[in-house]
């Protein structure tokens, strides 16, 4: 099963897992998949000590970062992270604070201990602090790709990954957006379909994906946005795509750091229990309905703010759920996608990869007995 960007990468499978879990990185690139870890969440420092665990285990594979440098956000222009973390947290209301306080405290989530900080909320979203994690990957020769979320990464910053020999794509969620990151010069485009889990766009993969293929052509697509079976892979190989990119699933593996009580509530949902929902980032993004979800939407409620300022406003609500899940999942972030309701189980990253693909070659094979002549 070799796609010219299997080729490229040097990989058996073109399975792309995006992931938080550097085990699970490991975990798939080994199995002949291609980890993607995800940046956004992790200080430089934080991801340079990822970046070497990873190197240090995965032995001769490959393996991708994603970054988070949206097209727009409130502060863009600014680059020095403390100034742009002043600025921002000046611009959040008061009135959202005590919403997230009030949502917190209905719920029973008990505070943090008064000697722990729960940091600003301004992560990897900008470029202030991406471009500095680019720096970082470009350190590490087993990272052979870069991808970036919610834009077209600048020009600068495609010449200096693809003159460091790697490849730089970047998720879009309409044709229009894939056509600029292909005239940007982008080796590959990834096709987020609106099912998809975190920050997606409202078409659906099976009409996106072909619209975007017929776009971009011959630039790579990988198609993104539920995928959590060898024969939903199948059809997107069928419609053009040189291969999958997929995140929900990953979240149920054994080697994810998710918590017991996510996993439960992960296992639980059907296919009818996530939300598009801005409440936690400031733009659209699936993850599990809650009273958190909801509440946000009632019309007695501040509207959400934008990128980043959202994700610092509900730093609080963030850390402490993190920080006590058993308390916490009616008002937890669990960003999913519509796959959810086929994760119901726990399973080895090397048995997710195998049994795509079998899954996949079997489809395959049965599309193609419909042509047998005998
Ligand atoms: C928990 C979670 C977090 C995500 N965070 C990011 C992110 O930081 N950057 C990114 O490019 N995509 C992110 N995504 C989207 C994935 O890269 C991927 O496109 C998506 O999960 C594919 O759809 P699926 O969930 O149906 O497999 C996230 C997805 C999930 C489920």
């Amino acid at each position: 099963m070799r796609t010219e960007i299997c080729e490229r990468l040097g990989i058996e499978f073109p399975i792309f897992a995006f992931t938080h879990c550097r085990d699970v990185v490991v975990a798939v690139s080994k199995a002949g998949g291609y980890g993607v870890l995800g940046a956004v969440g992790f200080s430089v420092e934080d991801l340079e000590t990822e970046m070497d665990w990873i190197d240090e285990h995965i032995g001769d594979a490959p393996y991708g970062v994603d970054i988070v440098l949206p097209n727009k956000y409130e502060g863009a222009g600014e680059m020095d992270p403390a100034k742009l973390k002043t600025t921002l947290e000046e611009m959040i209301p008061d009135e959202h604070r005590r919403f997230v306080d009030q949502v917190l405290e209905e719920h029973g989530v008990p505070e943090l201990p008064a000697d722990e900080d729960p940091g600003s909320g301004l992560m990897g979203w900008t470029a202030a602090t991406a471009v500095p994690q680019v720096e970082a990957i470009l350190r590490h020769p087993k990272v052979t790709m870069v991808a970036n979320a919610l834009g077209t990464p600048p020009p600068d910053l495609i010449e200096q990954i693809q003159s460091s020999g790697r490849l730089v794509g970047a998720l879009c969620g309409t044709p229009a957006q894939a056509a600029r990151h292909a005239t940007a010069g982008l080796d590959f485009v990834i096709a987020q379909g609106y099912e998809g889990g975190g920050h997606t766009g409202d078409i659906g993969s099976m009409v996106l994906w072909p619209q975007v293929i017929d776009e971009v052509s011959p630039l790579p697509v990988l198609a993104a946005g539920g995928i959590g079976n060898g024969r939903q892979m199948a059809a997107a190989l069928a419609m053009g795509a040189q291969g999958v990119w997929t995140g929900s699933l990953w979240l149920t593996v054994e080697e994810a750091a998710s918590n017991p009580a996510q996993l439960e509530s992960y296992f639980t949902a059907t296919s009818k229990d996530t939300v598009r929902s801005r409440s936690y980032t400031g733009k659209p993004c699936r993850m599990l309905r809650n009273d958190w979800t909801e509440a946000w939407e009632r019309d007695d409620t501040p509207d959400t703010l934008g990128m980043p300022l959202q994700m610092m406003a509900v730093r609080q609500a963030m850390v402490r759920s993190g920080r006590y899940p058993d308390k916490a999942q009616a008002v937890a972030f669990n960003p999913v996608g519509q796959v959810v309701g086929t994760m119901n189980k726990v399973r080895r990253s090397a048995d997710v990869v195998r049994e795509l693909v079998e899954e996949c070659i079997d489809s395959l094979d049965r599309m193609n007995a419909l042509f047998s002549v005998d």
